[in-house]
């Protein structure tokens, strides 16, 4: 089983940005978390970020055929972005939605989430632990 962990903006800067809201993990923490799940489940997971659009729309694309689940977490792309609804459901990979920090509990402009509504879970609030989670239930998901 191979998953891709997509990142959009901001969150290379985990660790230093917001640490109230988004903890005092750093993006090397989440990748270290990744490469140590990929090694506990025996699958294999590829990580990429970006701070744009269509880079992350462009990556969905290049998923189809290739990745057996997505995990994204489209930061603040999550609340404006048709498009990577849109990538995500032409490629009809099984994607699980990933939020660092519990969204819910905070602005009402990020209460809507777009790329959502393509994903067939969401996990919230759980910090970088919360990847963790959405690499198991794709694993469920998929009967790797
Ligand atoms: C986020 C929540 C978004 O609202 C925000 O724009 C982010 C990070 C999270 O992981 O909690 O950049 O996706």
């Amino acid at each position: 089983m191979i998953i891709l962990v997509l990142n959009g903006p901001n969150i290379n800067m985990l660790g230093i940005r917001e640490p109230g809201v988004y903890g005092t993990e750093s993006f090397s923490d989440l990748l270290a978390l990744l490469e140590r799940t990929a090694a506990e489940e025996g699958i294999e997971i590829v990580q990429f970020q970006s701070n744009h659009e269509g880079v992350l729309v462009d990556k969905i694309q290049e998923a189809f055929g290739v990745f057996d689940g997505i995990v994204i977490n489209p930061a603040a792309y999550t609340h404006t972005s048709i498009a990577i609804l849109d990538a995500l459901k032409a490629v009809n990979i099984p994607a699980v939605e990933v939020h660092i920090s519990d969204v819910k509990s905070r602005e009402a402009f990020r209460q809507v989430s777009y790329a959502g509504m393509a994903c067939c879970k969401t996990i919230m609030g759980k910090g970088i632990e919360g990847y963790r989670e959405a690499i198991l239930y794709l694993k469920e998901y998929c009967h790797a």
